[in-house]
């Protein structure tokens, strides 16, 4: 890691009382932290829109895995797109409804693509799509 930089800025004061609360409610300890992790996902944000290279990204779907053969669908869509499917986790979570993690890596249209084509899926009830970071370029 570089050397680090210390740097001040100016923001209302009622946006300031926003950021403290917002801090307080998800547990920073200081405002650097926060502002490194803001900065950093603004990055990744950057990193998706103007790449042509590899993205990585999460997929989680919940579906009811009574609806049709609707795990076969969904493994063949994954076998299809093979290489950009890493892994997959999935989870039971109650007698009906299944949650699957989908790690994804590869160029953006193509991550975006199977994400599209399983979340479209008849039957997958929520579907998002997070994108994440290679890392390479964050510090
Ligand atoms: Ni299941």
């Amino acid at each position: 890691m570089g050397k680090t930089i210390r740097f001040s800025i100016s923001i209302p004061e009622e946006l300031s009382k926003k950021l403290e609360g917002f801090l307080k409610k998800k547990g920073y300890r200081n405002r650097s932290e926060a502002f490194r992790d803001f900065i950093r996902a603004s990055l990744v944000e950057e990193e998706w829109k103007d790449s042509r290279g590899e993205v990585v990204g999460v997929l989680s779907i919940v579906y009811d895995h009574h609806m049709g053969a609707l795990s076969e669908k969904i493994t063949e869509i994954e076998h299809s797109y093979l290489g950009c499917v890493i892994s997959s986790l999935h989870i039971h979570l109650d007698e009906d409804h299944c949650l699957e993690a989908i790690v994804l890596k590869g160029k953006k249209e193509r991550v975006q693509k199977v994400s599209d084509e399983i979340i479209s899926t008849k039957g997958v009830i929520l579907g998002k799509l997070l994108a994440a970071s290679t890392g390479k370029d964050l510090v």
